[in-house]
This record gives structure tokens, C-alpha cells and sequence, in this order.
């Protein structure tokens, strides 16, 4: 553990801004009991890139550690205001709530925790509210009272089964391409350059085009690139392995025995199969800032590994994703690597009705005006509309409580919503927009001048 600490603070005195890292150090901080070193990690992260969430969930996580509740309190306040904390994330919320008194809070947020993980259980907080569980529910149906588990279970059908996380797992996702609203575009770009090459391989052959190498995805968060992965390998029925940051970094420090040429060796195994490395600016991050350090090696097998150097890729696609292509080396980008770079753009209007359309599906709602409400969320990304259909639906619920019946959605709910959840690629945008401005001497990035209406 502290040599995984030392490691990675030597590779921060190289590269000191590189967000992914930072927080995976104060992960690890976390993990070895080094709160203070934690907080104040968090605390640079947030100087670095105000409003970080993932740092602000740390920091408040590290808060109810230290028994800072009324700290931790102001934190997860400020994340719940901005709709960024769900389900089990709000646990410690409510444990601090109770810590501090304020129990109706606590029941509210601990309401919002059993409606979105259904069958929740916790000993502590449960022998304080005093919430139906499973285990004295039927002692509460006797008793008359309501059972609020229930009463969400068979207004909205349960809850959705929300993509995992980054494990290194294979799995088949069920996703196709037209389960991803809008993005004709990119989805054209997978076609043309991973998915036909590996279909009519004979075709290709015979016009002398080169296949192989990969496509970089990136954009602002949230707009789908890691949704869109998934589709790909849903859409030509092949195994899917999403290889994510903390993966890279176990590599980085030699911890992991599943090297990154097992990854390869396990895709091409398992061919047709798509390879996805998610944040890979974590990999990808300028080797020159990382000049002996013990990263490079990780990096330079990479692209050994993605050159098909030594063993053929045949039937492995290879998709990567960051947020911040301008720190990722150009060695990337050379050709039969990342040589194409994909913009994926926060949806446009009919993006944007697709994606409503497809996480209201189930929903009990009224003939709803999908046009009026993308009218309303320009520049929303596909998470900021799950979020604001989150919003409308916690409405009704509260609604269909109080009424006893089923309150549908209606197109107000969804405009008086979006009002409450503003869009967050705005942040993004604001950087972006530099480097498309003074970085963009290929021109890699006009699609975001495009996308801006920036004149070239
Ligand atoms: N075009 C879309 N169609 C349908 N759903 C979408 C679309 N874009 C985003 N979503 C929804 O938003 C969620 C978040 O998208 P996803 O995780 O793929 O974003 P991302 O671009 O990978 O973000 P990050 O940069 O933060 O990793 C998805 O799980 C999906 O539910
Ligand atoms: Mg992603």
C-alpha cells in the first residue's frame, strides 16, 4: 500500500494535474487510514478543477470518517443540490444526518436510498428510523402502516439495472446502436473503421486499405462515449472487456498479475471481441512527463500490444474514451494506433428525444412532448436527461404517495425539472474550448469549433 503511495506521488511531482491520479492516491490514502493526507488531496483536486465530483464525494466520505459530521454534511448537501449522489452513495449521508439530530432529513434521504436500491438494508440506521426492511416488514403490513419499498416497487417496476462499473470482466451487453439516441455520425465512424473491416475482411483486403488500430472517443461527461462501447459490441454480438482506470494503474505499479498482455491475449482469444480502455488519458498521459518513471514501461507495452506487434489483432476492436484528449501522447495517435479521434458531442435536438424516449420507456407517463422538453435542454448530455427524468419521477412519486395513486409524468414535470438540473458539459466546454482554440494545429479539434460555432 505505502509503495503504491510513494509511486504514485512521484508520478504526480511529474505530471501534478493529472486528476485521475490524484484521486486514486487519495483512494489509497483513504484505504491505509491516512485521512488528513486524503482531505487534503481531495482539497487539491478541488483547487485543480473546482467542483470535481468525485473529489467531492471523497472528501465528504472522508469527513464521516473523521466524525466531522456537520463537514461531511455540507459536502453531500452541496452534491445532492447538484444531483450527483445516488443510491448507496447517500448512505453515509444519512448516517451523519442521524449523528447530527436531524432526523426528518435523515428520512427523507433515506427514503430516496430505498426507492433507488430496492431491498436496501442497514442495521444502524434501520434500529434508529426505524424503516420497514425486510426483516420486520410483515410486522409493519400487520400493523397497517404502509410499506414504502412496496408502494415504489409497484408504482415504478423496480429499479433500473444500471451499467457496472470498470471491473475486468467480459460480458455480452444486450445494447445495440439504436438503443444510443442520436449520434449518427460517430456510430458511422465505428462502422466504416472497426465494425465493416472485421465483417468483410476480404473487401478491405482487396482495395489495399489497412485495418486495425483503434478509435479514440472524446467529449464532455456524460454524453456516452462509455454507453456507445458497449452498443458497438452489442451491435456485431461480441464479447465486451471494459479495461478502466483502476486497472491501468494496478498495471502501473505492478501490482496486477492481469498485465496488460493478458488483456490483449484475452481478447484475441475471445475474438470478435471489443477492447475498451476507458479514461485513457491515465495511460496515455505524456510520456515525456513521465521520463523514468515506472509508468513508462506500462505505456510502451501498450503500444507494443496495440501495434499487434508480436501477435495479430484479427477480430478485436479496439475503442478507448477520455475527457482530456490533449493529455493523451501523441504516440496514440500515430497510424494503426488511436488514428482516428471521434468527438462525442452532447446530443443535438433529436438526440435528445431518443434518449428521453428510451429512459421514460416503463415510466407511467402522460402523452409527453419530447420536442418541448429537448427544446428546453440544449447542450444537456444523455446523463443530465436521465438525471432530469430522476427529478420528474421523484415528483410524482412524492405525489402518488401523497394522493395513493399513481401520478403519470406529464411534459411540465420534465421543463420544471430540467430547470433544476442545470446542463454540466458547460464546464468542460470552457476548457475544451482553449485548447481548440490554441492546441489545434491538426486541426484534431475543429469538430469542437464546429460544435461551438467557432470560426476556423
Ligand atoms: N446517446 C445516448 N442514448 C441513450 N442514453 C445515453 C446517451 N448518452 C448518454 N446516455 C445515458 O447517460 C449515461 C452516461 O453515459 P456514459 O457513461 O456512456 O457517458 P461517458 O461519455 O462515458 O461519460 P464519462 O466521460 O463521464 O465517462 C449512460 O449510462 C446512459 O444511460
Ligand atoms: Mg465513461
Amino acid at each position: 500500500m505505502n509503495e503504491g503511495i510513494e509511486q504514485l506521488k512521484e508520478a504526480l511531482s511529474f505530471s501534478p494535474e493529472n486528476i485521475p491520479l490524484r484521486l486514486h492516491l487519495a483512494e489509497l490514502m483513504v484505504k491505509g487510514f491516512m485521512l488528513d493526507d486524503a482531505a487534503a488531496q481531495y482539497q487539491e483536486i478541488l483547487n485543480i478543477n473546482y467542483g470535481n465530483d468525485k473529489a467531492r464525494k471523497g472528501l465528504a466520505n472522508v469527513f464521516y470518517k473523521q466524525k466531522k459530521f456537520s463537514a461531511a454534511i455540507l459536502v453531500y448537501e452541496a452534491l445532492m443540490a447538484d444531483n450527483k449522489i445516488v443510491g448507496e452513495e447517500l448512505v453515509p449521508f444519512v448516517k451523519c444526518l442521524i449523528k447530527e439530530n436531524s432526523h426528518n432529513e435523515a428520512i427523507e434521504i433515506y427514503k430516496k436510498v430505498l426507492q433507488q436500491v430496492p431491498g436496501f438494508k442497514d442495521e444502524e440506521i434501520d434500529s434508529t428510523l426505524r424503516m420497514p426492511t425486510m426483516g420486520n416488514k410483515r410486522r409493519m403490513d400487520e400493523d397497517g402502516d404502509d410499506d414504502f419499498e412496496d408502494d415504489i416497487d409497484d408504482m415504478f417496476g423496480g429499479n433500473e439495472f444500471e451499467d457496472g462499473g470498470s471491473d475486468f470482466l467480459m460480458e455480452k451487453p444486450d445494447l445495440k446502436f439504436e438503443d444510443v439516441g442520436g449520434m449518427k455520425k460517430v456510430k458511422n465512424e465505428i462502422s466504416l473503421k472497426i465494425i465493416q473491416p472485421l465483417k468483410n475482411p476480404d473487401l478491405y483486403k482487396a482495395f489495399g486499405k489497412k485495418t486495425g488500430g483503434g478509435i479514440l472517443l472524446y467529449g464532455p461527461p456524460g454524453c456516452g462515449k462509455t454507453y456507445l462501447a458497449k452498443a458497438t459490441a452489442g451491435e456485431i454480438d461480441a464479447k465486451f472487456i471494459n479495461i478502466g482506470l483502476h486497472d491501468i494503474l494496478d498495471m502501473w505499479m505492478g501490482n496486477s498479475e492481469k498485465n496488460l498482455h493478458e488483456v490483449f491475449a484475452q481478447a484475441r482469444n475471445n475474438a470478435p471481441c471489443v477492447l475498451f480502455f476507458d479514461e485513457v488519458d491515465a495511460i496515455g498521459a505524456s510520456r515525456s512527463d513521465l521520463k523514468g518513471s515506472s509508468m513508462r514501461h506500462v505505456i510502451n507495452q501498450f503500444l507494443a500490444e496495440m501495434d499487434g506487434v508480436e501477435h495479430s489483432n484479427d477480430g478485436v476492436l479496439i475503442l478507448a474514451a477520455t475527457n482530456a484528449p490533449w493529455s493523451v501522447d501523441s504516440a496514440f495517435r500515430r497510424p494503426g494506433r488511436f488514428d482516428r479521434v471521434v468527438f462525442v458531442a452532447p446530443p443535438d435536438t433529436e438526440g435528445r428525444v431518443e434518449v428521453l424516449k428510451r429512459h421514460l420507456k416503463g415510466k407511467p407517463t402522460e402523452e409527453i412532448d419530447l420536442a418541448a422538453v429537448a427544446k428546453v435542454t440544449e447542450e444537456y448530455s444523455g446523463a443530465d436527461l436521465k438525471a432530469v427524468i430522476d427529478i420528474a419521477t421523484e415528483y410524482k412519486l412524492e405525489d402518488s404517495l401523497a394522493k395513493g395513486s399513481i401520478e403519470k409524468i406529464t411534459t411540465k414535470d420534465l421543463i420544471k425539472a430540467a430547470k433544476q438540473h442545470k446542463n454540466t458539459t458547460a464546464e468542460w466546454f470552457s476548457t475544451a474550448r482553449n485548447y481548440a482554440l490554441y492546441a489545434n494545429e491538426t486541426g484534431l479539434y475543429n469538430d469542437i469549433l464546429d460544435y461551438m460555432k467557432i470560426k476556423k
